[in-house]
């Protein structure tokens, strides 16, 4: 299926790209440094795609946490920085310069788990349904999409997106064709133009 949405070469080419927090997302940094992610049953060594993987902050920290790291972007400068920002922390994973909503069978069930960060909120409202779809695709049963949904409030949202309003309903209606919700928490450290509108999900797939 073919992803219609903004211009997202253009961003990186005028170096447009203000959702980049230049460093790991800290609340993804709090949760690992809690023992959270192990906790959920995301232990080191698991299988995780990271789709709209961006530069790559939060790809090269899984992989530093021992996580086997697959992220997956469309813009070929964002995949060469995130294949950069491995190398240079000697840090082992792939990024494929892929649409995710386009990713067929060669992949499927290939993960145990999935992270996204301000990617569901990327993509136009009417991909949301492909997102699950395409991500329970990649995931083995009773695998987990982990997801720090953002934003949950129109005051951080962009009235005609990105970033798309993500409303918890929304995410229900979405997910629930393939997911389970399996747990939702706060998230800590939030970023502090991003507090308070963001939030911990994690689907099981069923
Ligand atoms: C808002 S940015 C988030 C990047 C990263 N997750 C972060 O938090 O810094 C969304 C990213 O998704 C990528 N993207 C958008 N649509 C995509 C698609 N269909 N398949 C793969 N990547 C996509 C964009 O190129 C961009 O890097």
């Amino acid at each position: 299926m073919e992803s219609t949405g903004p211009d997202w070469e253009q961003y990186y080419r005028s170096g447009e790209t203000p959702w980049d927090l230049r460093g790991v997302t800290p609340p993804l940094q709090a949760l690992a440094e809690a023992g959270g992610l192990a906790a959920r049953g995301l232990t080191p060594g698991s299988a995780v795609a990271v789709p709209g993987c961006g530069r790559g902050h939060d790809l090269r920290y899984l992989a530093q946490l021992g996580y086997r790291v697959t992220g997956f972007d469309l813009v070929p400068a964002a995949v060469e920085e995130a294949r950069r920002l491995l190398a240079l922390n000697r840090a082992e994973g792939e990024v494929l310069c892929r649409d995710f909503l386009g990713l067929g069978e060669e992949l499927a069930g290939r993960f145990d788990w999935a992270y996204e960060y301000t990617f569901f909120c990327a993509l136009p409202p009417h991909l949301r349904g492909e997102f699950a779809r395409v991500t329970a695709a990649l995931l083995r049963p009773g695998g987990y999409l982990l997801a720090l949904t953002f934003p949950l409030t129109a005051a951080a949202a962009a009235p005609s997106g990105p970033p798309y309003l993500v409303r918890e309903e929304d995410l229900q209606v979405t997910l629930a064709r393939h997911f389970t919700l399996a747990a939702s928490f706060e998230a800590e450290r939030s970023a502090p133009r991003r507090a308070g509108a963001e939030r911990w999900y994690l689907w099981q797939r069923r």
